[in-house]
């Protein structure tokens, strides 16, 4: 059983790393691998492309989007992983834009891919739908504000003069979710959290709210100073430009 797993474990990490390999030499030369979601909604909306040229869907695109519209995102991981790599297999092969899942103002900017029949064999493919599949939860974890436990983060605020920013999220709450890939790993939003505030995330679905608080609302962020008071209990989801309106706000009620 355990030599079972270790094999399980080991071909895993192989295909990681072949995944990449393969994506670096057979994908790369169109597929651009992570471009922040504020860059890429100001290229699409705003400048028909013209900002970035893309060739194709960006890597953290095509990962957020095929694992969206695919089967059943929240259902049985491993036959999810099945359903996404069967789809990436079927479009590298026989491309066509009627499958495509992208949405039609990017697609739009692009040709139609030319088949790679041929040109990827059926272990490479595997492979770089592992990579494809978990490339967009890694770029988010890479490019996130990093998060602390509560009472660290009180004894942090008060020997640093910072805020407590807490977040209250539940794990399948699709607008935690949306800010986290969109808002939390945005370079502006995680150098301010990070000079001036202790960013806490609390999952209310298995763990209590400190100090006694509430939300009502997910995701909710809640501000407090060094000397657990509340500044400010916001409920919603924010873009990037509100939310560092709400961190300079949060600022100013500091003493
Ligand atoms: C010569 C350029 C080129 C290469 C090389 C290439 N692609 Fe593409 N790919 C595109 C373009 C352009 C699109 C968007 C238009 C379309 O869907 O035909 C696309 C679309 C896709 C889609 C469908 C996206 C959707 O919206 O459903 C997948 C999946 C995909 N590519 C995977 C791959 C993988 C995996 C590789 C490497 C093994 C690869 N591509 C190599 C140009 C390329």
């Amino acid at each position: 059983m355990r030599i079972a797993l270790a094999m399980l474990l080991y071909v895993y990490a192989l295909y990681a790393m072949e995944g990449k390999e393969v994506y670096e030499k057979k994908c790369a030369s169109c597929h651009q691998g992570y471009i922040p979601m504020s860059k890429l909604k100001e290229n699409f909306q705003d400048y028909n492309n013209t900002l970035l040229k893309l060739t194709a869907p960006t890597l953290n695109q095509l990962s957020y989007r095929l694992k969206k519209s695919i089967g059943d995102p929240k259902g049985d991981n491993e036959i999810h992983r099945m359903e996404v790599a069967a789809f990436i297999s079927e479009y590298v092969l026989n491309p066509d834009r009627q499958k495509s899942l992208c949405l039609d103002e990017v697609m739009q900017s692009f040709e139609t891919m030319p088949s790679l029949k041929g040109k990827v064999s059926e272990e490479e493919l595997e492979a770089v739908s592992t990579y494809i599949y978990d490339f967009d939860e890694k770029v988010v974890e890479k490019n996130s504000v990093q998060y602390e436990g509560f009472e660290k983060a009180l004894q942090k605020a008060k020997n640093e003069h910072k805020i407590i920013m807490l977040k209250v999220m539940t794990k399948d709450c699709y607008y935690c979710r949306k800010m986290d890939r969109e808002v939390m790993v945005e370079k502006e939003v995680v150098d301010m959290l990070e000079k001036d505030f202790i960013s806490v995330a609390i999952d209310i679905s298995t763990t209590e709210l400190p100090l006694g608080l509430k939300a009502e609302f997910t995701p909710s962020f809640i501000f407090i100073d060094e000397n657990s008071k509340v500044l400010m209990n916001l409920p919603g989801a924010w873009n990037k430009m509100d939310f560092l309106d709400i961190l300079r706000e949060a600022k100013k009620k500091q003493r």
